[in-house]
């Protein structure tokens, strides 16, 4: 008998991870020939980062992979979520292959492997080839095509090693961030074109597992969304039709036809002659069927009827009752506890992880080789719990990753934002584990959330 609480028990299978992706860390931007990706070109941009900060050297990972593997042999870290580097692989996006991009990703997941950590490989985190953007990036349907032989070359390498693959990161941010809203590269600001984006990125994935089951025998394949947990700011009516349309625009629009039910009609009526032509043979390929569902939750969103927003009258509302992060998002463990049960119970989700999950707060340099976050660690005790509580209601949770293995390149905010259970220097590239890195380890260990915490 342990004194450990029942109740407080992860299932013994429950896979722990951490997470990061390319552009994020591995820096190197010009070695053994990778090409410019779309973030490449937009970081370079005046203006579109955050101090101008690029990921042409960021945590400097391309070099120091292997100290990168012992920091999570010593965090106890089960799994390792990665990302692939298009531009790496294929430097011109389509056509020649980069022999020494592939021997990269080899050398690490050999290295995860033998230090006893499952790799959980993600083929595209956002970093498309410029010269894919210059032929019209993802509104082009013939992206989805290059994407298809990128993913059939990278499995055929890796395919024998990596049993977990997820085709797409978050395709909400690529088309909307990207194609629309313009804060994410390529910056462009089309609702248009973010939609024929959209329906691209959702052909790319529905042509790419068919691929990854062929190369990969045996493996399990999976979808990263970033659904959003919307609550109605009132019971009112317009508000709770505000939540749905936002609903619709977010979730329903992936989520939909990822399960076989086609674009949601209520947004079909509302997008009119904006939204992509899909023929019935493009859904099909759309639906492919997976094997889980990868869930990224940071916060959630509350919706209220806003006659004065030009996006469809949808408007956000803080609630100054509840803890903000550095990023200003609210911590509110119970949006995931609903999310998760919300998914199971409205799509075939099969299994289902929780992808990324972490919180910003500006943490001090490390004193007496301790970095002190305490903010952290509440955020990921608070989530944890919420995990339990959904497992224990029966979702068929069976693993988490934390954002951010390290600090790291956060998109437009550069390197303002940091997200690690390891601390990064960015001067000396010198890592430190934080509290809340420590924290994680024990509870890894335990495979319980610790009483004390
Ligand atoms: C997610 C991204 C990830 C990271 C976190 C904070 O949307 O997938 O790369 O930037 O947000």
């Amino acid at each position: 008998m342990t004194t450990t609480d029942q109740t407080t028990r992860f299932p013994d299978d429950f896979v722990w991870g951490a997470a990061t992706a390319a552009y994020q860390i591995e820096g190197a931007a010009h070695e053994d020939g990778r090409g410019e990706s779309i973030w490449d070109r937009f970081s370079h941009t005046p203006g579109k980062t955050l101090n101008g900060d690029t990921g042409d050297v960021a945590c400097d990972h391309y070099h120091r992979w292997r100290d990168d593997i012992a920091l999570m042999q010593a965090l106890g870290l089960r799994a390792y979520r990665f990302s692939i580097a298009w531009p790496r692989i294929m430097p011109n996006g389509r056509g020649a292959l980069n022999p020494a991009g592939l021997d990269f990703y080899d050398r690490l997941v050999d290295g995860l492997l033998a230090a006893g950590i499952t790799p959980w490989a993600t083929l595209y985190h956002w970093d498309l080839p410029q010269a894919l953007e210059d032929a019209g990036g993802w509104p082009n349907r013939a992206t989805a095509e290059a994407f298809a032989a990128y993913v059939d070359a990278v499995t055929r390498r890796l395919g024998d090693r990596v049993r977990y693959w997820i085709t797409l990161n978050e395709p909400w941010c690529s088309a909307f961030l990207g194609y629309h809203i313009g804060h994410h590269a390529p910056g462009r600001t089309s609702f248009r074109d973010a939609l024929a984006a959209a329906h691209t990125l959702l052909l790319a994935h529905g042509l790419a597992v068919p691929i990854i089951r062929a190369n990969s025998r045996g493996a399990r394949v999976g979808i990263t969304l970033n659904p959003a947990q919307v609550y109605a700011v009132s019971p009112e009516a317009e508000d709770q039709a505000a939540a749905w349309r936002y609903d619709g625009y977010f979730n329903r629009w992936f989520l939909d036809p990822l399960y076989g039910r086609g674009y949601p009609e209520d947004m079909l009526a509302l997008y009119g002659a904006d939204a992509p032509a899909a023929s019935p043979a493009e859904l099909a390929t759309i639906a492919a069927p997976t094997d889980f569902l990868g869930v990224n939750y940071y916060a959630p969103s509350f919706i209220r009827h806003d006659p004065g927003s030009a996006f469809f009258a949808i408007g956000h509302q803080r609630r100054d009752d509840l803890d903000y992060t550095a990023m200003d998002w609210a911590v509110y463990p119970q949006g995931l506890t609903d999310l998760l049960q919300r998914l199971q119970r409205d799509y075939p989700v099969g299994e289902l992880y929780v992808t990324e999950n972490g919180a910003a707060y500006d943490d001090a340099p490390p004193r007496d080789g301790v970095v002190a976050d305490p903010e952290r660690t509440r955020y990921y005790r608070l989530h944890l719990n919420a995990c339990r509580q959904a497992i224990a209601a029966g979702v068929p949770l069976k693993g988490y990753f934390a954002w951010s293995l390290m600090d790291n390149f956060e998109w437009a905010f550069g390197y303002t934002k940091r997200f690690g259970i390891v601390y990064v220097d960015y001067t000396t590239q010198q890592r430190m584990i934080k509290a809340s890195g420590h924290w994680y380890r024990q509870t890894i260990a335990a495979n319980a959330l610790p009483e004390q915490s």
